[in-house]
């Protein structure tokens, strides 16, 4: 067998929805936010074995197996590891030749197999280049149109370089120039760049004379080119057709260059020139959507990277509009959704506001962004006119709608609050038409009592190792802080449990190859028993809990212990026959402890 780099890992597990793969062995029915059947690996009659869609992952709680889409076709399938992902990447016909690591062994056979994805990539760039030396050229003339607009639109030297931004005319045709490269024009007219007219031999540049920007993916190849007219002309963009490398639904522009940032939340846009003006000014963390709407799969995309996405898309009612669309694929993801507005009406797109308001006032909206409730309840009033009764009980009924749908208590509550004063509504009314929108059988998230932690100092193992185990859902929460305070203080012995010990000193063992919060951390396990511990800690939810809180609890509770610990030690040594040196010096370490134990109370 061939062998693969890891990257085919994460694109095998973004390319096969686990609820997908396993409804084809398993009937799922969905119950709340996961799905419920009857286990494949045990006999049950009533189901036990859980499917999440958010997270990726399969626990059973009858026989306890569990892991991600991967783990499951291993045992069902009987697969081993990389045979599993093989099978994975097969249904979902994935490339699995982009992903071989050729050694000395490999036969050169298949290297003479000339795919022609890999000459349109080549290809791609190639005319990248092309573009981008013909704007070049044009940028160093005295005058010119090209230049003149590159001027208006405050294009950045340095982002023009970074995103290879070109002209669509260079001195020589660009057919003649990819002919030249070795290209055929079969080749040439499959990667649309050069438009074959019917029936004749004529043909033509798809982005002639237009802004050139070159589409990359998250490997930084060249898939595909959007064009802009440098006047009021339309239409105004025109882009690559989908073909064997561009598909447009399933990319998101710019994701290349901000998957290279700490990503704790990506910026969305809507245009090339938004992304190309943040990044401008240095804000990194940025996608476009292109205008498009947003598919399933750029959100399952998105997910890899961060869990929090900022919508800045343009604010008249369209884009208002392709936000509204846009959000139930996000947060169906379990992607944590803020809508960005901008407070000057005179500027319709981030880049306009940039360019006339400067990039500190555009922070300012970023930080003030909202949320998706407030989002929908803002549109809702700006939709209906308050002073009107019956608009005012058709805005009440319609904003119980909303809030009836959130599914966690306490912030269902804060909600209601802020709206009662804001529109004065008494709590009463909302509260009664929520309750009578309410399905009785309400989802039962683990709710996590943190005090719990507290209240006991010494602890008893079960509870110590749920202590534990949320020092890993903690630094698997994408939180960079947290992870960097983790990671400095706590060290793998000071773990007890020797099941969450293993797991804590393979994931430090990973992080320092791989960021731990862009790969798929569950396949890079090997070990079962590692694996169903990790899914276990998967299932704790601690997306609303406030995590520096909890992690400094659980840290001054192991301080706690160790201090108990070696109190009891001492005491008992005291109690024996020992030197008087000796009892001084213990003496002495004792009264410490009992300081610092009542510091920390
Ligand atoms: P400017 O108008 O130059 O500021 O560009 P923009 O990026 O702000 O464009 P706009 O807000 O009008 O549209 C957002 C995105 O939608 C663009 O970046 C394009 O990707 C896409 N888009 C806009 N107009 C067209 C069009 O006519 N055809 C196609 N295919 N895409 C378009
Ligand atoms: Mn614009």
């Amino acid at each position: 067998m061939a062998y693969y780099s890891d990257e085919l890992i994460d694109e095998v597990i973004s390319q096969n929805d686990i609820v997908e793969v396993v409804s084809e062995y398993v009937t799922l029915k969905k119950s709340g936010r996961n799905y419920t059947g009857l286990c494949p690996f045990h006999r049950e009659k009533t189901p036990s074995f859980i499917v999440s869609m958010d997270k990726q992952i399969f626990k059973c709680f009858g026989c306890s197996e569990g892991g991600n889409v991967i783990s499951f076709i291993m045992k069902l399938e009987k697969l081993d590891f990389w045979e599993s992902v093989l099978f994975l990447a097969n249904r979902a016909h994935v490339d699995t030749s982009k992903y071989e690591i050729k050694t000395s062994f490999s036969n050169n056979k298949e290297e003479v197999k000339k795919d022609l994805k890999e000459v349109l990539y080549k290809l791609n760039k190639d005319a990248a280049l092309y573009y981008h030396e013909a704007l070049v050229e044009k940028l160093e003339e005295k005058t010119n149109l090209v230049k003149d607009y590159i001027i208006k639109r405050k294009f950045d030297k340095n982002v023009i370089r970074k995103f290879g931004v070109g002209f669509g005319r260079g001195t020589i045709p660009l057919f003649d120039y990819l002919k030249n490269k070795g290209y055929s024009s079969e080749e040439i007219f499959a990667s649309g760049i050069i438009i074959e007219k019917a029936g004749s031999l004529k043909h033509y540049d798809r982005f002639d004379s237009r802004l050139i920007f070159p589409i990359f993916d998250i490997r930084d190849r060249v898939i595909g080119f959007g064009g802009r007219v440098l006047d009021n002309s339309l239409p105004k963009y025109v882009n690559s057709p989908e073909n064997e490398i561009y598909s447009k639904g399933k990319n998101l522009y710019a994701l290349n260059f901000a998957k290279k940032e700490n990503l704790e939340s990506i910026i969305m846009v809507e245009g090339y020139m938004d992304a190309l003006s943040l990044h401008k000014n240095n804000i990194n963390n940025v996608v476009a959507s292109l205008g498009t709407a947003l598919t399933e799969s750029q959100a399952r995309l998105l997910k890899r990277f961060t869990d929090k996405i900022i919508i800045a898309y343009d604010q008249d009612s369209a884009g208002q509009e392709a936000i509204l669309r846009g959000l139930d694929i996000l947060t169906d993801k379990s992607l944590n959704v803020k809508v960005l507005k901008l407070d000057k009406e005179d500027a319709k797109d981030p880049d306009e506001y940039i360019n006339k308001y400067g990039v500190e006032r555009f922070q300012h909206c970023v930080n003030n962004s909202i949320s998706l409730v407030e989002f929908k309840v803002s549109k809702l009033e700006k939709e209906l006119d308050l002073n009107n009764i019956d608009s005012k009980i058709k805005f009440l009924t319609q904003t119980a709608n909303i809030l009836s749908k959130i599914e966690n208590n306490i912030e269902r509550d804060i909600y209601i609050d802020k709206i009662s004063e804001k529109y004065k509504i008494g709590r009463g009314p909302i509260l009664k038409e929520i309750e009578k929108r309410l399905n009785k059988n309400d989802s039962k998230n683990e709710v996590i009592d943190t005090s719990l932690l507290n209240k006991k100092i010494h602890i008893g193992s079960s509870v110590r190792k749920r202590q534990e185990q949320y020092i890993i859902a903690l630094l698997l929460s994408k939180d960079l802080k947290i992870q960097k305070q983790i990671f400095e203080s706590i060290s793998v012995q000071e773990i007890e449990d020797e099941s969450v010990k293993d797991l804590y000193n393979t994931i430090i063992g990973i992080s320092k190859n791989f960021d731990i919060n862009k790969i798929d951390i569950l396949s890079r396990l090997r070990s079962e028993e590692q694996i169903k511990e990790l899914t276990e800690v998967m299932y704790l939810d601690i997306s609303n809990v406030d995590k520096v809180k909890m992690l400094n609890d659980i840290l001054s509770n192991k301080k706690k212990e160790k201090f108990r610990l070696r109190r009891d030690e001492i005491i008992q040594r005291i109690g024996q026959n020992i030197t008087k040196d000796e009892e001084e010096v213990l003496q002495f370490e004792l009264n410490q402890i009992i300081l610092e134990l009542s510091k920390l109370k």
